[in-house]
């Protein structure tokens, strides 16, 4: 992401914001997690268990590193593997978080189903990204999705309780559950 911008500065906030809704749902899972800076935050603050995976080594690679340095590698599961197959049991997270990775995911209906098939009912899936049409769209030059669209495929992948709000211009805090049935 290179130089700090607007965006890096929002960092505490939204970081902030993903711990507090999900703290009453643990154990946490961090879909895509990079280096960890999310997950860092988490397991510092609360002092439980969170779960990162990431497909790519080198990002895990930092992110153990990084818990390392702040002596919370006790408390940070680092896995490598694909969000479209994730390496985790049948109902196994009460939280769910993708930060900055939804549109990153090639095939997201697959791993959509994978997030419903690793929740618990009752779980939440919290997802924050950029949304199609706003500045970070020029500024890293990617391509993301709209909020609508976003909405529509959580429902499609058979989420519920739906709540979005804006994080920044076009940074989307979307809260999903998986609702009993
Ligand atoms: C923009 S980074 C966001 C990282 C982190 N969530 C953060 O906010 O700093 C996107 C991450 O998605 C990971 N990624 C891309 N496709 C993936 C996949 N299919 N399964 C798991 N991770 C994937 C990349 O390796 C990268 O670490």
């Amino acid at each position: 992401m290179g130089k700090q911008n607007v965006y890096d500065d929002l960092e505490p906030k939204i970081h902030k914001r993903i711990a507090e809704a999900v703290a009453d749902a643990v154990p946490v899972l961090d879909i895509a997690c990079g280096d960890g800076r999310l997950i860092g935050f988490i397991a510092s603050g609360s002092g439980c268990n969170i779960y990162g995976v990431d497909i790519s080594v080198s990002h895990l690679t930092a992110a153990r590193e990084k818990a390392e340095t702040r002596g919370i590698s006790h408390l940070v599961l680092l896995a490598a593997g694909d969000a479209q197959k994730l390496c985790f049991l049948d109902k196994s997270f009460g939280s769910l978080i993708m930060l900055y990775s939804l549109h990153e995911i090639q095939h997201l209906p697959q791993a959509l189903e994978e997030t419903r098939r690793v929740l618990r009912p009752g779980g939440k899936f919290i997802v924050v990204d950029p949304i199609k049409g706003g500045k970070a769209e020029t500024l890293w030059n990617e391509s993301y999705y709209g909020l609508e669209e976003i909405e529509s495929m959580l429902t499609h992948a058979g989420f519920s309780e739906l709540t979005s709000d804006f994080l920044y211009d076009d940074i989307v805090f979307v809260s999903a559950k998986l609702v009993l049935s």
